[in-house]
């Protein structure tokens, strides 16, 4: 037996756990290890937010990411405006603003991903710091006002990305304005010139808290003409591309009529709404960010965002399909938005607290809620709450 040194002795001892951390974390990496991760998110929230979210995406770009061994199940297919989606859960927008990241998103296991918002002309977006985390709340708090590097850049990325056949995934497109537009419609008009060809569906993000103005295109009149036009050009330039309406969580009752009437006509009529973006309320926060500007989302945006889904099902007589989104971070939380009226759910903050397996958990958790009731297809329990 060869003698070692007492040094020699702490060094192999550090190079053993070392080496077994490593391989613990590789493991736990690629089994997508529930309690690992929730461990590993809050350890990285010792790093600033924008930097952290900057490093999630740019590993999910280079698709160092671990991989959803969950196989897909036929409870959880559905077809919603005229799309097939292998699974509800979507990331939502904001997480890949610039549609770096796709490919690694779907690994994870999305049904969906949902790149933006994009404005036309690049732009920086709000002064730093601009995102906070609640973390006793499991919340988040942002006004990034829209960063964006631009249509052309997003759409060269875009571009690329269909050419290959990796992108298996349904592929949603933002759209924004930018800060300093004064033509707000030209903007979006815009968009739908130059992905219409590129997306599975557009959305016309008008409730973004962070850009002067924006919320208010929610208003009747200027709902309905800004729809119209939009309208008018994808029906020229994309005809079979749906369009969706995303809606704030934050509207009267009389709001939420008016959009509701303004998405049924024939004239402004569109494929599908989300509900919803994130909150300006403040409502039971205990964290030391709360009173931060922005809109806030995660578990305290939850049951706001399930009722506007309820509200909306409810106005819309159901003939519009929704997808729901707020604080979604189990099965039951989507298993609730579907009930309320959700064909497809997103989440964007619940990857903050719990990381990647999140996606797999809620599929797995919402598969065994679906089958406990006895639900043969997801698409049976849409709207369920109001029969
Ligand atoms: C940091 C951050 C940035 C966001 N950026 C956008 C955006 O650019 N466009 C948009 O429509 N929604 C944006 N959202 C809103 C989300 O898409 C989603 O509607 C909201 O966060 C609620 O979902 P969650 O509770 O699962 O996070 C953003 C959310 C966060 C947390």
């Amino acid at each position: 037996m060869p003698k070692y040194t007492a040094a020699q002795k702490v060094k192999q001892f550090v190079g053993l756990a070392a080496a077994g951390s490593l391989t613990f974390s590789g493991i736990c990496t690629y089994k997508q290890d529930e309690t690992f991760f929730r461990g590993l998110m809050r350890s990285l929230h010792v790093i600033d937010p924008e930097q952290a979210h900057q490093i999630s995406v740019f590993l999910l770009s280079k698709r160092i990411n671990p991989r959803c061994q969950l196989e897909e199940s036929e409870i959880l297919k559905s077809k919603v405006f005229g799309r097939e989606f292998s699974n509800p859960v979507g990331i939502a927008a904001g997480f890949d603003k610039h549609g770096e990241a796709v490919l690694g998103l779907q690994d994870i296991g999305f049904g969906f991903v949902e790149v933006g918002s994009v404005t036309p002309l690049p732009q920086d977006g709000n002064p730093k710091p601009r995102v906070f985390r609640l973390s006793e709340d499991e919340g988040v708090i942002n006004r990034y006002g829209f960063n964006s590097d631009g249509h052309q850049e997003v759409y060269d990325r875009l571009r690329q990305l269909r050419d290959t056949t990796q992108l298996k995934t349904v592929l949603g497109i933002n759209l924004g304005k930018n800060k300093t537009s004064v033509d707000a419609i030209g903007d979006y008009v815009l968009g739908v010139q130059k992905f219409g060809a590129l997306a599975d569906y557009l959305v016309i993000n008008v409730s973004s808290p962070n850009t002067p103005g924006l919320r208010s295109l929610q208003s009747k009149e200027e709902l309905s003409n800004l729809i119209q036009e939009v309208i008018r050009h994808r029906d020229k330039h994309c005809p079979d591309v749906p369009l969706l309406v995303k809606i704030a969580p934050d509207l009267s009752s009389q709001d939420k009529e008016d959009i509701a009437m303004t998405v049924l006509d024939p004239i402004s009529r569109v494929d599908g709404l989300i509900v919803s973006n994130t909150t300006i309320s403040r409502e039971g926060l205990k964290s030391e960010h709360a009173k931060e500007t922005g809109g806030l989302s995660g578990k305290p945006l939850r049951e706001k965002s399930t009722q506007a889904i309820f509200d909306m099902y409810k106005l819309t007589e159901g003939k519009v399909p929704i997808i729901g989104v707020g604080g979604v971070s189990s099965g039951q939380d989507a298993y609730e938005k579907i009930c309320a009226g959700a064909s497809l759910v997103q989440l964007y903050s619940a990857l903050v607290f719990q990381g990647p397996p999140v996606v797999t958990k809620i599929r797995r958790e919402l598969k065994e809620v679906l089958e406990k009731e006895g639900i043969k297809n997801i698409s049976q329990a849409v709207g369920s709450a109001h029969r």
